[in-house]
């Protein structure tokens, strides 16, 4: 056991308490020290650092608001709609508690798509913090599937037509697709199984692991240390006497109070659209689930709420059509893969090999099945983006100037993704959502190649500082 310290005499209640508490609880103070006094941040982080600890205070926001809510909600089909009015109608501060948890989950992927752009644009993922986007990464999908199952609970028409379209999506699995469907839904059709299963996973196993993995996600920061807008490494500087990197901070206070600005703007805009337009304009809270879940009478509209809409859209862009100009992409980069890729003996047929068994699935499989492929893997191509770069600066301020375009057009993209998936489709609609889709999986795929090519500037010794 380590040595005991003692107060200084005469010293005040306060630093007595300290020292008490210092000596029967060491790592608390231990760590106190690792992650917030003497976690050395780089001085120039701007704006866009704002996004990690606002997605945290909305994960506190939503926890706590989601117990309150868990106390008057009852997971019962015959019921579930009705207890969401009471909560709105009678509990005493229930409808503030209902505001702020579905103005949270629309802000959460707001502060998290935004805290991902970052990224993006900094090369945050890039070695050694490639777990840590790893983790993200993990975090979004797990946000996702909490968004969904969070959905289903009021039981309003949109929850349940919604439910019933995506778990539907799960049957154009070949083989197992049927019956993992009735797994998830319980029953034959969505009904009062699929929403007890659901409940018990949003308040319960998904947060968990989403807290898990939230601690892992900031644990592995920072072990390796927080990068910076110059995407350089403050750690290669560091003060020969006290180890100290040149350009870092002590978290707290400097970022600690730094982070209390983007706190208070952020309350401010959420306390706004939570007491003045909770609907947001129809896309946080959509008008048809203020009608009863009735299986009876589908909606003539049905749309995910807007975090989902441009994923939503690339399911919906892979027509049959699309299947062919995909397969003609999947020959042509097989053929490529044959010819420069640089494989040596037997494995130089490998591209080829895979293209061809791509394309027999394609053959054999319908649209839908490859709609969902291609859903699901606009998500999972995140998690390798950190080997898809290849530019040799991570930070898009010392990239070719195009690039910044390039980057303006990708969010362009994915803004009018997200809003033709919550549109029904059109022609026109579908063939903008299909060339949107390629140019995003054109984004992710080639970047391999596009990421090196350009005039690259030279990246400075230490971090560029204005004091402010
Ligand atoms: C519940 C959701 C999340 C929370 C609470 C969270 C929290 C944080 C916090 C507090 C930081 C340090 C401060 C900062 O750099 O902004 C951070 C850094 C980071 N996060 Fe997240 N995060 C979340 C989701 C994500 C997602 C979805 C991704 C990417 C897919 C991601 C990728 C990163 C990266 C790469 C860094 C390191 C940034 C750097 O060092 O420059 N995070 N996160």
């Amino acid at each position: 056991m380590a040595e005991f310290k003692e107060a200084p005499a005469g010293s005040s209640a306060l630093t007595q308490t300290t020292v008490w508490l210092e000596n029967r609880f060491p790592t608390a103070f231990a760590e106190y020290k690792k992650h917030l006094s003497e976690y050395y941040a780089p001085k120039n982080f701007n704006f866009w650092y704002f996004f990690g600890s606002l997605s945290l205070l909305v994960l506190v926001i939503q926890i706590v608001t989601g117990i309150f809510l868990v106390m008057n909600y009852k997971p019962d089909a015959n019921l579930a709609f009705a207890s969401v009015e009471y909560i709105m109608r009678d509990v005493s501060g229930g409808w503030i508690i209902r505001y702020m948890h579905s103005t949270g989950a629309s802000a959460f992927f707001i502060c998290v798509y935004l805290h991902m752009f970052r990224g993006l644009m900094y090369g945050s993922y890039r070695k050694p913090r490639e777990l840590v986007w790893i983790f993200g990464c993990a975090i979004f999908l797990c946000l996702m599937a909490e968004a969904f199952m969070g959905y289903l609970l009021p039981w309003g028409q949109m929850s349940y037509w919604g439910a019933q379209v995506i778990i539907n999506l799960f049957a154009a699995i070949p083989l197992i697709g049927p019956d993992l469907s009735l797994l998830i839904r319980g029953d034959y059709v969505v009904g009062d199984a699929t929403l007890n299963r659901f409940f018990a996973f949003h308040v319960i196993a998904v947060p968990l692991v989403l807290l898990g993995l939230v601690v892992a996600h900031l644990l592995a920061l920072h072990d390796v240390g927080s990068l910076n807008p110059d995407g350089i490494e403050i750690k290669a500087k560091k003060d020969p006497k006290t180890g100290i990197p040149l350009d870092g901070i002590p978290f707290h206070p400097y970022y600690s109070v730094h982070d209390l600005i983007g706190v208070s703007v952020f309350l401010l805009i959420f306390s706004a659209v939570m007491f003045f337009a909770p609907e947001g304009g129809g896309y946080f809270l959509e008008a048809n689930n203020f009608i009863p879940a009735n299986p009876l009478k589908t909606p003539a509209e049905i749309a995910p709420v807007w975090y989902f809409t441009p994923f939503y859209s690339m399911l919906r862009a892979v027509t049959s059509d699309m299947v062919k100009v995909l397969m003609v992409i999947v020959a042509g980069a097989g053929v490529l893969g044959y010819l420069k890729a640089g494989l040596k003996g037997i494995w130089k047929f490998a591209p080829l090999v895979v293209a061809i068994a791509i394309e027999a699935g394609m053959y054999a499989f319908d649209a839908k099945f490859w709609g969902v492929v291609v859903m699901g893997l606009a998500v999972i191509i995140l998690f390798f983006l950190p080997w898809l770069d290849r530019s040799p600066v991570k930070s898009i301020r010392y990239r070719p100037n195009w690039n910044k375009w390039f980057y303006g057009i990708f969010v362009i993209v994915f803004f009018v993704l997200g809003f033709l998936g919550t549109k029904p489709p059109t022609p026109t609609g579908t063939l903008i959502a299909q060339t949107g889709t390629l140019f995003y999986f054109g984004f992710f795929l080639l970047m391999p190649w596009w990421s090196r090519i350009g005039e690259f500037k030279p990246v400075p010794d230490r971090v560029t500082f204005k004091p402010h």
